[in-house]
């Protein structure tokens, strides 16, 4: 998503201009998977997303991680630096999950030797295809760009799975999006959410992401309700 200068909806946010520097992420209540095939709406997912996006964004600010996060504005809105994205899905994976079991013969759960970072082309007409750094390449995407892309998402890596441990929660894989500000800098951007990540309950292996929808698992605003209350302490106010 090149962020635009009018506003730009996508399947679950919509991007709107503020002035030369700075954009509104608006999370909204859709959800979609399977490249769009699966649709619903969920009632408070939207603010849900856009308040643990925020609480994750501020974990990695203070891990020295530079991210596109400048404050929240309402309900379900981010204010966010505006970035011209690159048109990439960083993912990194530390469990075997989801696409991975198409890709090695290892059962879902079992825990990796260490992290995988895969990249995949941002392009729904081909099904945001997996690439690698000859793809970028021909994609107009340098090589120490995709190393510094890769460097920073390890490092979110560690911070994040550390900080989830300690909730009592796997962080299995997850999506990182990344763009350049104003001052050419690689800054992490987009969202980091239960939509965008595989979290599990280190106790009982309980989804508590977007996979609840993906494969009818079970009530997803439940879900993602447990997982704020373990990162805050809080109960959010049913909206
Ligand atoms: P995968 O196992 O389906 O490839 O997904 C890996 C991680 O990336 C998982 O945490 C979900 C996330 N993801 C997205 O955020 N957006 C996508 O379009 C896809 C396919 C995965």
């Amino acid at each position: 998503m090149v962020i635009p200068m009018e506003v730009y909806e996508g399947k679950a946010k919509k991007v709107i201009p503020l002035d030369d520097d700075k954009v509104i992420l608006e999370f909204k209540d859709d959800a979609t998977a399977f490249d769009g095939k699966k649709k619903a709406q969920f009632k408070g997912k939207g603010w849900l997303n856009a308040q643990i996006s925020a609480l994750l964004f501020k974990v990695l600010e203070e891990s020295g991680v530079k991210t596109h996060f400048i404050g929240v504005a309402g309900d379900n809105r981010l204010i966010v630096e505006r970035l011209r994205m690159y048109p990439l899905e960083v993912v990194v994976r530390n469990v075997v999950a989801g696409s991975l079991k198409k890709r090695l013969p290892l059962e879902e759960g079992t825990e990796l030797p260490e992290p995988i970072v895969e990249l995949y082309y941002k392009d729904d007409g081909l099904g945001d295809p997996m690439i690698n750094r000859y793809h970028a390449k021909v994609l107009g995407i340098g090589e120490d760009e995709v190393r510094e892309m890769e460097r920073i998402a390890l490092k979110v890596n560690e911070v994040l799975r550390k900080y989830f441990a300690e909730r009592g929660i796997i962080l299995v894989d997850f999506k990182l999006e990344f763009g350049r500000n104003k001052r050419g800098e690689i800054v992490l951007g987009d969202e980091i959410s239960p939509d965008t990540c595989r979290f599990w309950d280190a106790e009982t292996r309980e989804s508590l992401d977007k996979d609840v929808f993906r494969f009818d698992k079970g009530d997803l605003i439940s879900a993602y309700e447990r997982l704020y209350e373990r990162l805050t302490g809080e109960t959010p106010n049913r909206r």
